[in-house]
Formats: structure tokens, C-alpha cells, sequence
């Protein structure tokens, strides 16, 4: 019976390495999403997701809000920061507590200290959506890691290296996992591929993730 026991419970916080100072860690946010759903539905009521436009004309198939004092929007001007939401006229809601606790735990847990988060964007996807190679590359110093939450749908993240066309890891992500990079692995491009229709459990059939950054 007691190795069944043991066999049972997963590892706490098992880490995957994705790089020098980049790392996935498995459930890290399982213990805090009580607290945190119910504030992404507070968030939704002040500034609703929306889909946005790519400065290059396309509709991204992702849509997105943010909570914190900046929120990153993308329109035909541009990618940027701005303290105030467009669709709204208003301050973007303001970060909830858990949110923040969650994202410095994480950061120190991958052993980035003294992260301070004053942006987190929030991303929704459902069936078929995905997001391209990218680099998170508009915050002001990338001195600051980026701390991204899995919740819902599981997802194929594509972590690749310094240039596009570089090789891509494809790593499972699962609801309550999350990735940390900084430092050296700052600015490797990554992305999300198409998601498939996989309801989950909790939060039926969509996938939501929380990206935390130092912006301004
Ligand atoms: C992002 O790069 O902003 C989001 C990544 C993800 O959804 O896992
Ligand atoms: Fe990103």
C-alpha cells in the first residue's frame, strides 16, 4: 500500500529546463487557481477580451485583455504598451493580488529574485487558435524574466532560439504549468501551435494564459 502511495502523488513542482535561465515548472500553479479564475472573470467584466490587429493587417486568432498599470495592444500603428485600454477609454483593471503573488513565486522558483510585474496580459484560446514565433521584446528592460500560466486546454509550446528560423522545442503544457525565461534566454522566439478541442475539466473548452512581464 505505501508504494502505491508514492507512486500516486506526482513529484512537487517538478522542473523541466529549457534553456540556461529559461524552465517549465510542472503545477507550479495549481495551488493558487481557486483564487485566480474567478479574478480573470473580474477582469473580463472591466475590459473585455478582444481580438487584435497585427500592425502587418491580420486578426490574431487569440484575443486578449491585460490587467496591471500597462497592458500590451497591438493595432496597425504598432505593438506597445499603454496604461489605459483603447476599447474602453479606462485604466486597464488592476493586477489582483493572487496574480502577482503567483508570478513572484514562480520567478524565484526558477531563481529570478525581486521580479516586479506591472503588466500581465491575457491571452484566450479556443479550438484552432495559436499564435505565431514571436519575441516578447516591447518591454522597456528585459532585465525582468517573463512568468506564463497554462490554465485550461493543454497547449504545444513552441520554445525556439535567437533567430525564427532556429529549431523549436515543442513542450506539452498542461493547466497549472508554467514557463520562466530571462536572462540569457530573454529573448528566444516562441509560440503556440493551433490548439485542439480537448475540453478540460475546470475550464471547458478553452485555453487561458497569463503572461507576466516587467514593461515599464
Ligand atoms: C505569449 O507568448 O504571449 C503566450 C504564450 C502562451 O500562450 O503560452
Ligand atoms: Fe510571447
Amino acid at each position: 500500500m505505501e508504494t502505491l502511495e508514492l507512486f500516486e502523488s506526482p513529484p512537487p513542482n517538478p522542473r523541466q529546463r529549457l534553456g540556461p535561465a529559461a524552465m517549465v515548472l510542472r503545477g507550479f500553479a495549481l495551488p493558487y487557481v481557486q483564487e485566480v479564475v474567478p479574478a480573470i472573470e473580474v477582469i473580463e467584466a472591466i475590459s473585455p477580451f478582444r481580438h487584435m490587429e497585427t500592425p502587418g493587417g491580420f486578426t490574431m486568432s487569440v484575443t486578449l485583455t491585460n490587467c496591471g498599470a500597462l497592458g500590451w495592444t497591438t493595432d496597425r500603428r504598432g505593438y506597445r504598451y499603454t496604461a489605459v485600454d483603447p476599447d474602453t477609454g479606462e485604466p486597464w483593471p488592476v493586477m489582483p493580488e493572487a496574480f502577482a503573488r503567483l508570478a513572484i513565486q514562480a520567478a524565484a522558483a526558477a531563481e529570478f529574485d525581486d521580479f516586479e510585474p506591472d503588466a500581465c496580459l491575457v491571452n484566450r484560446y479556443t479550438p484552432g487558435a495559436r499564435l505565431s514565433l514571436h519575441q516578447d521584446k516591447n518591454e522597456r528592460d528585459y532585465g525582468a524574466p517573463i512568468v506564463s500560466v497554462s490554465l485550461g486546454m493543454r497547449a504545444t509550446f513552441l520554445f525556439g532560439g535567437h533567430a525564427r528560423t532556429d529549431p523549436t522545442a515543442k513542450v506539452p503544457l498542461h493547466h497549472g504549468d508554467v514557463v520562466v525565461w530571462g536572462g540569457v534566454d530573454r529573448l528566444r522566439y516562441h509560440g503556440v501551435m493551433p490548439l485542439k478541442d480537448e475540453p478540460h475539466a475546470l475550464m471547458g473548452s478553452r485555453r487561458i494564459n497569463l503572461t507576466f512581464r516587467k514593461a515599464g
